[in-house]
């Protein structure tokens, strides 16, 4: 049986509007969807995603009145190598008719004016992995367009639902490091010359990914530390999973709001 025949069984063929990716201590959204939720483990192609902090299952169901699908987890280059292992999700999303994607994600800020607990909208990004999900894809599709790859009009769609529940959203380019350890400061220093606001290790092979489907993309980053050198606060992963739901309030706030609107579309 193909897998969009298991996963319509199980959920419905009624298609979803948004497809959501929740990234580190942002799990919890999909927790108060109103449908089913399916262990990744059972979804051929699916990553096993082992990164503690994130939620392997899809979840499709109603919320905030839209029909969303939301993978509750994503598998990062540095757990296997692979930039495109988060390639069969985001094929199945567009299956089942998903024609927005919107990424979540924690980040490390470079910029005094967003700082941890706040929300970044990403207006662009910085490849500084150099890896890329595409390559090997035969077809001339791979040349994908990367010009608001962050879909302007989502953008202000998301921006005007952070202005309505008086949540701060500012905007800024974000760089993908491979990790997984931390980036030096040294590092920091020249990525943020480069024009980086903030730095993490997920997100931009989606975006990537997501373009090449056809997908309306927006991603939004919860600020869970200064970059490396840029505070005294000490960097590790248990900070950030200690940090992320400091934002993830808001972002949640700010995706129901976004989402409502599109339901009533
Ligand atoms: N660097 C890379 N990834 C991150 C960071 C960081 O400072 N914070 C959260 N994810």
């Amino acid at each position: 049986m193909s897998l969009l025949k298991k996963v319509q069984d199980l959920a419905g063929t009624e298609p979803v509007q948004a497809a959501l990716v929740l990234g580190s201590g942002l799990g919890h959204l999909a927790e108060t969807v109103d449908g089913v939720s399916i262990p990744y483990d059972g979804l051929e192609g699916f990553p096993h995603a082992g990164v503690s902090g994130h939620n392997p299952k899809l979840v499709i169901g109603t919320l905030s009145g839209a029909r969303v699908a939301i993978l509750g987890g994503r598998a990062h280059y540095y757990e296997s190598g692979d930039s495109g292992v988060m390639r069969p999700p985001l094929d199945l999303m567009r299956d089942l008719g998903a024609e927005i994607l919107l990424l979540t994600n924690a980040a490390g800020s470079f910029r005094p004016d967003i700082p941890p607990g706040d929300l970044m909208l990403l207006s662009d990004h910085i490849n500084f992995s150099g890896k890329n999900p595409l390559i090997g894809e035969q077809t001339d599709a791979r040349f994908v367009n990367m010009t608001d790859a962050y879909d302007p009009a989502l953008r202000a769609a998301l921006t005007e639902a952070a202005r309505a529940e008086g949540v701060v959203l500012k905007e800024g380019v974000y760089a993908w490091y491979s990790g997984p350890s931390f980036e030096t400061p040294a590092e920091i220093r020249a990525i943020h010359r480069l024009g980086a606001d903030a730095v993490g290790m997920s997100t931009v092979p989606e975006v990537i990914l997501a373009r090449f489907l056809g997908l309306r993309t927006a991603a939004i980053s919860t600020i869970t530390n200064m970059a490396a050198g840029m505070s005294d606060e000490a960097i590790s992963h248990e900070h950030t999973k200690q940090m992320a739901p400091v934002g993830a309030a808001k972002l949640e706030r700010v995706l129901r709001r976004y989402l409502a609107t599109l339901a009533s579309q």
